[in-house]
């Protein structure tokens, strides 16, 4: 079977690809050094896909230790998730961030011609775009400074990517720029596990339904948009999940030595803080506490996907309504209090 190393593969959107890898046939090889995931997750795998899965516990900025890793396993493609990923701890910490996103990258591009590893997809982020001026965004509109060392990192990793092909190294490689992506699989046998006082809306959100918070505070209603609340593009980390088997069976497909493409993953419908609010209240049947509060420094307005480029170009498109994530993140979060 085709093996494909999967970094950060027991993380949040990497074990969702994991199990959309294996009903696609490939199989995946997840190498994690649980920076910011726990074991538990591949028992949740293996309940999910009545198997266990290969995992390596490493860094993949060790060099070495990823080297061994291809050479027993000679995978065909690599998903690059393994990053760091907090945009606030990367304002306080930059060089964390520069290091460890920058540098496991090229570990990646540096082993793949050795090991004749032809196939990249790498984790970008809508964090690219900034606040664009029109939406909703297409690969084309332009990159903005990002806000943060975190988004820096993003934005510099797809031009490694980009000059790499251009040298013509024998990479095919594209770049997924996800938008929101929340939710968990089904079965709630594995789902997001953030560390700490989470930052993202729905994590928070999900504890203060389960009672281990007390509200949730809305960072801003005075924007411009319909309901004052800022608005996003949420996507199913299912449907994300897919977007990586479709961005691999595109790789495969390409008869060229080097290929290089972008494609944003969201649904193509923004939704407002309050919206996301009142769709978890009516599927769950739970009333949320919340008040209203100041905006987040640094947050934007509103962006949304045009999802027309990988609607053809990779024939993939959300299928997961925002009601769908909220109720499969709720049944998750229910299996941790
Ligand atoms: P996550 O933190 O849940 O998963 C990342 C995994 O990588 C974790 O299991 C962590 O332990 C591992 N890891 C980190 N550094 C590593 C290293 N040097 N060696 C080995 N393993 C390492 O995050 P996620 O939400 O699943 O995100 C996956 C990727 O998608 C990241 O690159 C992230 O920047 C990107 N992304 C995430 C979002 C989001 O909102 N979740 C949005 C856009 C892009
Ligand atoms: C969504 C909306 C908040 C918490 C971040 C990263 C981005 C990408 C995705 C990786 C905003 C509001 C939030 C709360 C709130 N990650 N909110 N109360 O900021 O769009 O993007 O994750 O690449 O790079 O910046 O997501 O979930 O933090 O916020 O009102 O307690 O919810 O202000 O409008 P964001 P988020």
């Amino acid at each position: 079977m085709s093996k494909i190393v999967v970094t950060g593969g027991a993380g949040f959107i990497g074990s969702h690809t994991a199990v959309s890898l294996v009903a696609a046939g490939f199989e995946p090889i997840i190498v994690d050094n649980f920076s910011n995931s726990e074991k538990n997750i591949l028992n949740g795998l293996e309940q999910i896909l009545g198997r266990r899965l290969t995992c390596y516990e490493a860094d993949c900025n060790d060099a070495d230790a990823m080297e061994t890793i291809f050479a027993s396993e000679r995978p065909i493609g690599i998903i690059h998730f393994a990053a760091s990923k907090a945009v606030g701890e990367s304002v306080q910490k930059p060089l964390l961030y520069y290091r460890n996103n920058l540098n496991s990258l090229m570990v990646m591009l540096e082993l793949m011609p050795k090991y004749q590893v032809h196939n990249l997809v790498f984790s970008s982020s809508c964090t690219v775009y900034g606040q664009p001026e029109r939406l909703p965004v297409t690969e084309a509109t332009p990159r903005l400074p990002a806000s943060s060392p975190y988004g820096n990192t993003k934005a510099m990793c797809e031009d490694i990517i980009r000059d790499c092909v251009a040298a013509v190294m024998p990479v095919k490689a594209i770049s997924l720029r996800y938008f929101n992506p929340i939710g968990a699989h089904p079965s709630a046998l594995i789902g997001e596990l953030p560390r700490g006082v989470p930052a993202n809306l729905v994590p928070y959100l999900l504890q203060v339904a389960a009672g281990q918070r007390e509200s949730l505070t809305i960072h801003g209603n005075d924007y411009n948009t319909p309901d004052g609340t800022a608005i996003r593009d949420y996507i199913h980390v299912m449907d994300l999940a897919d977007a990586h088997v479709s961005a691999l069976q595109l790789l495969n497909q390409k008869n060229t030595d080097s290929f290089y493409d972008i494609f944003n993953i969201g649904t193509g419908r923004g939704a407002s803080v309050l919206e996301l609010i009142n769709t978890f209240e009516e599927i769950n049947g739970i009333k949320l506490p919340y008040t209203l509060g100041p905006r987040r420094p640094g947050d934007i307005e509103q962006i949304y996907a045009d999802v027309s480029k990988a609607t053809e170009g990779l024939r993939w498109t959300a299928k997961r309504s925002l009601a769908d994530a909220l109720q499969d993140a709720w049944r998750w979060q229910q299996t941790l209090s």
